[in-house]
């Protein structure tokens, strides 16, 4: 089992890869680098061809396009991880065709819809942990970092829920490092001052750190022990897999590196959500207080059950309109295998090709006042969606496998934290954000946390 960090592992921020290129393009607007990217598909339609230093980038915004890349033809667009890889590993997110298929069967059903029942208790658990975190800190009164806070919640409950493990690794520390490597835009700023001679706050040897820590974590849950003996986890579906001599490509690194993708994949966009979701109730508290509301009339004082949550309408309609104005995963990434037309433009193999989501959940075409946080707008059963135009999991086969599973933690917890906490934005309004791999704000999410009297 290798469980070292690779020699070297900048390429995130390596000219030729397509974040690196990406981030040059976003850079116009600073405090919204996706009005770049929507002013051009306004400007030249809704496929566009740029070539970047001899690689040709084709972005999409239309979502019969997305359809067409993500599901009708979706053999022929292949994922694109280049730069990931330290973080994902061989893990099923980043493979294509037989193998991605061998690779997600065995762990499917810890992802069924009739698994979340016996989650809720462990997601509740973490919760409360969390609780108990919010209560010293509003007592304190120190400003924290909400994506920070979130993230050590998201995580807490994929290892209790999905591990049958108490976090058996400091989730500050890790989330740092894991940040530090992620970061295009310091990735691009490192090299830019590189290159300047000038001096650079993260150094590529805190890179190689940050990697190096990161990669401790799976052999570490592998390790810990388990916190009830459960049967049913994907912990052990994994090790089943790793088990079976019918199943040869599972062997041990597979599983570590599957337990790295669901420690970031599973967590980091599940944080972004929630995060962007209290900055919005921040600045809408009448919506908070309905958030309050429901909460109180559902689940009252007793523990949350899987009906609970199908009553939570409206709190699970401020996590879907959150998703919606911040997709945490802003743009899939494909590389085409074959020669395509889309949209009347050639499309050649190598092209990389841009699935805009953020761009079809900012469009006036698709969404009434998109610009407007109106959580009412999942409610309205009258009004149909145009298909493709709210992909915040993607499509087709490659969709998310644990986004219905995301959507459960997400609303348990505004429900359970809003109805003892205040939690206060007190930083840059309106935030800015970030394009990197993922939609961060720029600079975190500052917040006071408030207990309510
Ligand atoms: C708000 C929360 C989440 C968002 C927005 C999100 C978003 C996404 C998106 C957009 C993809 C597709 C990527 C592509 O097509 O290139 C994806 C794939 C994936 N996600 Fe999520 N995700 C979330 C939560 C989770 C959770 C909770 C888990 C598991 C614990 C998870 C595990 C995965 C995995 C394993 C894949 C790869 C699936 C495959 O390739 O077959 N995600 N996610």
């Amino acid at each position: 089992m290798n469980t070292t960090a690779p020699a070297v592992h900048a390429q995130l921020g390596d000219e030729s890869s397509i974040w690196f290129k990406l981030s040059a393009l976003v850079r116009g607007n600073p405090d919204n680098p996706m009005d770049t990217l929507r002013q051009m598909s306004e400007r030249y339609g809704p496929v566009i061809v740029v070539n970047m230093a001899s690689q040709r980038v084709v972005f999409l915004s239309e979502p019969d396009h997305f359809k067409h890349v993500l599901v009708t033809k979706a053999d022929n667009y292949i994922k694109y991880f280049d730069g990931l890889k330290p973080i994902f590993g061989k893990s099923m997110i980043t493979n294509d065709g037989a193998l991605w298929q061998k690779i997600r069967m065995p762990q499917q059903p810890a992802f069924h819809p009739d698994m979340f029942a016996e989650y809720i208790p462990y997601f509740v658990t973490a919760i409360r942990t969390k609780m108990d975190n919010w209560a010293e800190l509003a007592r304190t009164g120190e400003t924290v970092e909400m994506v920070e806070q979130t993230w050590t919640l998201a995580a807490d409950m994929i290892c209790k829920a999905l591990f049958d493990r108490d976090m058996p690794f400091n989730p500050h520390f890790v989330f740092k490092c894991v940040k530090t490597y992620t970061d295009v835009m310091n990735h691009k700023e490192i090299r830019l001052k590189k290159q300047a001679d000038e001096f650079f706050e993260v150094s590529e040897a805190d890179t190689a750190k940050a990697v190096e820590a990161w990669w401790s974590v799976p052999p570490a849950v592998m390790a810990a022990d388990p916190r009830e003996h459960r049967e049913r986890t994907l912990l052990k579906m994994i090790e089943a897999a790793i088990a079976d001599p019918a199943r040869p490509e599972f062997d041990e690194q597979q599983a570590i590196d599957e337990i790295k993708q669901y420690l970031w994949a599973g967590t980091e966009t599940t944080a972004l959500t929630l995060a962007w979701a209290l900055y919005l109730l921040s600045n809408h508290p009448e919506a908070a207080e309905r958030v309050r509301q429901e909460g109180q009339s559902v689940i009252g004082d007793r523990d949350p059950t899987a009906d609970d949550y199908a009553a939570l309408q409206y709190t699970r309609s401020v996590i879907q309109e959150t998703m919606r104005i911040y997709p945490p995963v802003w743009g899939l990434i494909r590389v085409a295998s074959e020669p395509d037309m889309i949209g009347g433009k050639e499309i050649k193999p190598g092209d990389r090709v841009v699935v805009f989501g953020y761009g079809a959940h900012h469009n006036p075409k698709f969404w009434d006042e998109p610009e407007a946080f109106r959580p009412e707008r999942w409610m309205d059963k009258t009004k149909k969606q145009v298909k493709y135009s709210y992909i915040p999991f993607g499509a087709g086969k490659r969709s998310c496998i644990g986004g219905a599973m995301s959507q459960v933690e997400n609303t348990l917890a505004l429900s359970i934290l809003l109805r003892r906490f205040r939690p206060e934005y007190v930083g840059q309004n309106p935030a800015g954000i970030n394009a990197t791999v993922t939609l961060t704000p720029k600079g975190g999410l500052n917040f006071k946390i408030r207990e309510l009297s």
